[in-house]
């Protein structure tokens, strides 16, 4: 069953295939999920029509920034409200699905949004997993908007507010970090028979030391300076070969529904594990197809293929 998929990124909504593969049979769940804020057209996971999300009303025309990041959230508007609600039904509809084909004891790792992760868990562990901490993925930088609240009332012609509301801003803290929720899927026997049973559950820090010392769940990861950057939402092949690194063994299986550019794919086989992939754009779906057939990214692969070591 899982033949026709290992090692193959498809071009299709994974929820027509989850359910195809094998029971129990997959070591690692590890997802960069769309988190539901409306970042582009495949963020969208609600029914709210508001032609303020996604940048259709007149005000955001040609405002490409604000664009992306869809209309403030004020919390009046009940469908604004449902987003989130709706969002869960989305994600617990594949995680049903991935629940029997997880090993036990295997673990998934699930990006998010700081808004939105709360309702991944929920999903998850009606879903039957249980979570195990919530890792911090400290990016190198953030885009921050947080606009001075004195433009906006200078603009009014408020000017008599101005001194009152000095230093004051309009928007959030700086955004470091996302938040990578970390599942494991229950095991019916002592973690040891399991993980010796099953060969998930346990995680290498030896071979994931960070300048020599154990590593914590604050992940810090950056892209490196070859690193093209192919999509808008991609993760640093650094991050993602850590995830792998400490969870998995060499052959396991690691599923990335939703692979985007690719990285999944790229670290697993980079780390000679398997890989399974969906991604449902065309586009992206060729991208991260090329990148993992790239032999110039594999120079150890290549190596190994001309020597007749691998494959
Ligand atoms: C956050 S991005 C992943 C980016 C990836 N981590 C990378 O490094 O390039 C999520 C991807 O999921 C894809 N997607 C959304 N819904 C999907 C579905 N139902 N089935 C498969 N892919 C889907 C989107 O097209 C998008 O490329």
């Amino acid at each position: 069953m899982n033949d026709n998929y290992l090692n193959k990124i498809i071009n299709d909504d994974c929820l027509n295939h989850l359910s195809n593969l094998e029971e129990s049979s997959i070591d690692l769940f590890l997802s960069d999920i769309p988190y539901g804020i409306c970042l582009d057209d495949w963020d969208v996971l609600h029914n709210n029509t508001n032609s303020a999300l996604l940048g259709t009303s007149p005000a955001q025309n040609g405002k490409n920034g604000f664009k992306r990041r869809g209309k403030p959230i004020n919390g009046w508007s009940s469908a604004d409200r449902n987003i989130g609600k709706e969002y869960q039904e989305w994600v617990q509809k594949w995680s049903d699905m991935v629940f029997p084909i997880m090993k036990e004891g295997a673990f998934q790792f699930v990006f998010g949004a700081r808004r939105t992760i709360h309702r991944v868990v929920n999903a998850f562990e009606n879903s039957g997993f249980l979570l195990k901490d919530i890792l911090a993925w400290k990016k190198p930088s953030a885009h921050h908007r947080a606009q001075k609240f004195t433009n906006i009332l200078r603009n009014r012609g408020l000017e008599e507010e101005l001194e009152v509301w000095n230093g004051w801003r309009l928007g959030n803290l700086a955004p470091i970090y996302e938040p990578i929720a970390w599942f494991f899927k229950p095991y019916k026997i002592t973690i040891t028979d399991n993980i010796l049973k099953h060969g998930v559950g346990a995680i290498n820090t030896e071979e994931c030391k960070i300048n020599g010392s154990n590593p914590t769940n604050l992940l810090e990861f950056g892209f490196s300076k070859n690193e093209n950057k192919l999509h808008e939402a991609q993760k640093p092949l650094e991050l993602i070969e850590f995830l792998i690194k400490l969870t998995t063994r060499e052959n396991q299986i690691v599923l990335d529904p939703f692979i985007g550019s690719g990285t999944t794919a790229l670290a697993a086989k980079r780390l000679k594990r398997n890989f399974i992939g969906f991604e449902i754009n065309e586009g992206y779906c060729n991208t991260a197809i090329e990148r993992v057939d790239d032999k110039a990214a594999f120079p150890h692969f290549y190596e190994l293929e001309k020597e007749h070591i691998l494959f």
